[in-house]
């Protein structure tokens, strides 16, 4: 038996090359059973592996045996191919299970939200299965998203909507928190530059911190209170100004444009 093939519509783009190379680096795809495709073709990245190319998606199609879509939302409309007897991945935001399945005539269908840090090897990827998927089905998506980070099969798609905010906008958010931050700084006189270089150290450095503590962030905060100094002093300014009410909206409006988009198509 041949090796698996693996064929990723618009997998040249922005998403679908921060998930492949990481894949091809890892042996989780073999770039002689990878073909990918966009309206462009062929793009610069793969070269390294015998990655195909194609403008081509019926041929793709055609020779694969997991098709995977990593095309944007409006451009989902101009592909329209018989899947039936594959199995189908989407990275695709607000396009549901079901609506996959119709389309594209699949029964063995998987979802799935990376995020931005996909291209640092660092996506947490939620993930969804119908319940026809096989377990060589779910044990490919694993292996394909954790070489791109952190993978997580999920049970529901209100799940998957609610990540899609949660990790799935998340760099935003932290973006906007380091924003604010870098506001202030320059208000109390520090040069923006400095204040820049200053918060993206702190991000990193923080995130590495988090990250291997054996400590929940819960926990991490509540040793700063107990030690009562200066960030005790921030951090009970912070809970006083409610810093978690704005937090929770922010989280719960982008979950519920991701769940509108999931429930309107
Ligand atoms: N970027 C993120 O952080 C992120 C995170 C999670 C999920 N997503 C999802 O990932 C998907 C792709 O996003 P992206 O940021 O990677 O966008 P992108 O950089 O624009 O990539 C999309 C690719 O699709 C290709 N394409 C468009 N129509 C095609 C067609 N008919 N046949 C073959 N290829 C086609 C485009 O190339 P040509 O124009 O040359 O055809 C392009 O390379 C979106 O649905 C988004 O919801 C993105």
């Amino acid at each position: 038996m041949g090796l698996t093939q693996l064929g990723v519509i618009g997998g040249g783009g922005w998403l679908g090359k921060a998930l492949l190379l990481p894949a091809l680096a890892d042996g989780a795809v073999a770039g002689e059973a990878l073909t990918v495709s966009s309206r462009s073709a062929p793009v610069a990245g793969f070269e390294p592996w015998a990655v195909r190319q194609t403008k081509d998606n019926a041929a793709l199609a055609a020779d694969a045996d997991i098709v995977m879509l990593s095309v944007r939302p409006q451009d989902l409309d101009a592909i329209r191919l018989d899947l039936t007897g594959k199995l189908v991945i989407s990275v695709m935001a607000m396009v549901p299970l079901a609506e996959l399945a119709a389309r594209f005539k699949a029964r063995r269908v998987i979802r799935a939200m990376p995020n931005a840090a996909a291209e640092k090897r660092l996506s947490f990827t939620p993930w969804l299965a119908s319940p026809e998927t096989t377990v060589a089905d779910c044990a490919f998506a694993e292996r394909f998203f954790r070489a791109s980070g952190m993978a997580q099969r999920v049970e529901t798609e209100a799940d998957l909507d609610y990540f899609t905010a949660l990790t799935g906008s998340g760099p935003a958010f932290l973006a906007a928190f380091a924003d604010a931050m870098i506001s202030d700084a320059v208000t109390k006189g520090i040069e923006r530059d400095i204040a820049e270089r200053a918060v993206r150290q702190l991000f990193l450095g923080g995130s590495a911190l988090m990250a291997d503590s054996g400590q929940t962030p819960a926990e991490i905060m509540q040793t700063y209170l107990a030690y009562a100094g200066t960030t005790a002093a921030g951090l009970e300014a912070m809970a006083a100004a409610d810093i978690r009410t704005p937090i929770a909206r922010g989280l719960t409006a982008a979950a519920a444009r991701a769940a509108a988009g999931t429930n309107s198509r």
